[in-house]
């Protein structure tokens, strides 16, 4: 698929099909991800790739906890608050998404629901989390993760697969490391669903919109 065309067509999926995804795909996807730039070429990010049973095990004791509305303890801090422009937006994607789902403002327990789905990969058979080492300085750490996660969505995109960035699957570390057996050392920052978009599904219809260039992009003797 031509580059161009997948930045712009690349969306979150929220609900994948049982199907599962091979192995060699993920790996192509990878393989594709790796050339993503990073400070000095230092390549920081570490990434494990959780299929099957462990992720069945992993996204069901994390929806435990999270339907006990157990405290989240991320490894990264998340935002919690916004500057108004921002959290406009944070509402109209909300806003957008339970339109597309058909849930209402007043339907709380749809709404934890979803929250739970979200917990549980929104059934995606593979979940590829991205960490780094606590030897690494957090704030440019995080640029080059960032870079290499939107590189997986565009090329698991350009593959035919869907896939969804997740702070919601960090939100209890303890269990990623656990389940993926890994050292303190490890922290998580966010888990990418990754599987086959479910084409029936609501919630996959939703598109986000983007700002104009006029909005965020001052021009200087050009
Ligand atoms: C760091 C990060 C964390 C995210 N966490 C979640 C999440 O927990 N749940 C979710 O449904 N979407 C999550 N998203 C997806 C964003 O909501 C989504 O990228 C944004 O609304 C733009 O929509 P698009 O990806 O469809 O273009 C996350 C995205 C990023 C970059």
């Amino acid at each position: 698929m031509e580059l161009l065309t997948g930045l712009k067509e690349r969306r979150s999926i929220r609900a994948y099909t049982p199907e599962p995804v091979p192995r060699d795909l993920v790996e192509k996807i990878l393989d594709n991800s790796r050339w993503s730039p990073s400070w000095g070429n230092t390549q920081p990010w570490e990434l494990v790739v959780a299929g099957g049973e462990t992720v069945k095990r992993l996204t069901a004791e994390m929806a435990e906890r999270f339907a006990q509305k157990a405290p989240p303890t991320p490894d990264v801090p998340m935002p919690q608050t916004f500057p108004d422009a921002c959290r406009d937006r944070y509402m109209a994607c909300a806003a957008g998404l339970f339109g597309a789902m058909g849930i209402a403002r007043e339907e709380k327990g749809r709404r934890f629901e979803h929250m739970l789905n979200m917990t549980r990969a929104f059934g995606a058979p593979v979940i590829i989390y991205v960490l780094f080492s606590d030897d690494l300085q957090v704030p440019y750490t995080m640029f080059d993760l960032g870079a290499i996660t939107h590189a997986i969505a565009l090329a698991a995109h350009a593959h035919g697969l869907g896939t969804c960035l997740e702070a919601q699957l960090a939100l209890y570390p303890d269990l990623v490391r656990r389940h993926l057996n890994l050292p303190d050392t490890r922290k998580v920052v966010v888990g990418i669903a990754l599987g086959h978009p479910d084409p029936e599904a609501p919630a996959n219809r939703f598109r986000t919109a983007r700002e104009p260039l006029e909005q965020f992009v001052t021009w200087v003797d050009l």
